[in-house]
């Protein structure tokens, strides 16, 4: 059975190895989106502060634009057969679902931004404060607030997108589950068991931003 094999052939192991990739994949592709997405965040937000559109924002534009106009799938598609073509399954994960994040945090981050009063802006130009100051002291610690949630929500998307991963032979969590069904012709346990782990992992990540955003909102009360 499911559960002898389990043991005796260490099909764990399979598992350990398939939850290393599904993990690692998450985190490396979460440190780039939120790094790439602020940065697109901010070339988006120049042109607000010109008051016109920059060569910078049209760029970000593009780039937010393409990304979500076409399938995760297919981007992971073009990476391992095209442009990251015989690099390892590490690399063209981490990096494919750290470029596509990026643009989905560029937008959580923008949205965040813009949804602090604009009086704010106002308020702390009129003190004195440049725009920079202003939006580094006064505006982004009020937008952290509209931005946390929406970005964990984020990294749990993230986490269960890259069960597409197999799609191009990499070895993750439910590719796993596949070679376990394909060896002992039984689905139902292998794929609980994939199910289950990723809603533990899901579930630790809920707690853990929950947990933040308490902190953040007792702060906020002092
Ligand atoms: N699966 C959809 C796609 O391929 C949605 C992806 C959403 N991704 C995200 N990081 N929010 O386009």
């Amino acid at each position: 059975s499911f559960y002898t094999a389990f043991i005796e052939e260490q099909r764990y192991l399979l598992y350990l190895d398939g939850l290393k990739m599904t993990i690692l994949v998450s985190v490396i592709a979460i440190i780039i989106g939120v790094v790439l997405g602020t940065l697109l965040a901010l070339m988006r937000l120049t042109a607000e502060q010109k008051g016109k559109s920059t060569l910078l924002s049209k760029i970000a534009y593009v780039y937010i634009d393409i990304i979500r106009g076409t399938p995760t799938l297919t981007q992971l598609m073009i990476m391992y057969f095209v442009i990251l073509k015989g690099q390892s399954g590490l690399l063209v994960g981490s990096l494919t679902f750290g470029l596509n994040s990026a643009a989905y945090v560029a937008e959580i981050i923008r949205a965040g931004i813009q949804a602090v009063d604009q009086g704010q802006m106002e308020g702390g130009r009129s003190l004195g404060l440049s725009y920079v100051q202003t939006m580094k002291d006064i505006i982004l610690p009020q937008a952290i607030k509209n931005i946390l949630p929406a970005l964990g929500n984020e990294f749990i998307v993230l986490v269960k997108e890259t069960s597409i991963l197999g799609y191009v032979a990499i070895v993750d969590l439910t590719k796993v589950s596949d070679f376990v069904i394909s060896r002992i012709f039984e689905a139902l346990a292998p794929l609980l068991g994939t199910a289950l782990i990723y809603y533990v992992i899901v579930k630790f990540l809920t707690l853990g931003l929950n947990a933040l955003e308490r902190r953040l909102r007792q702060s906020d009360r002092r």
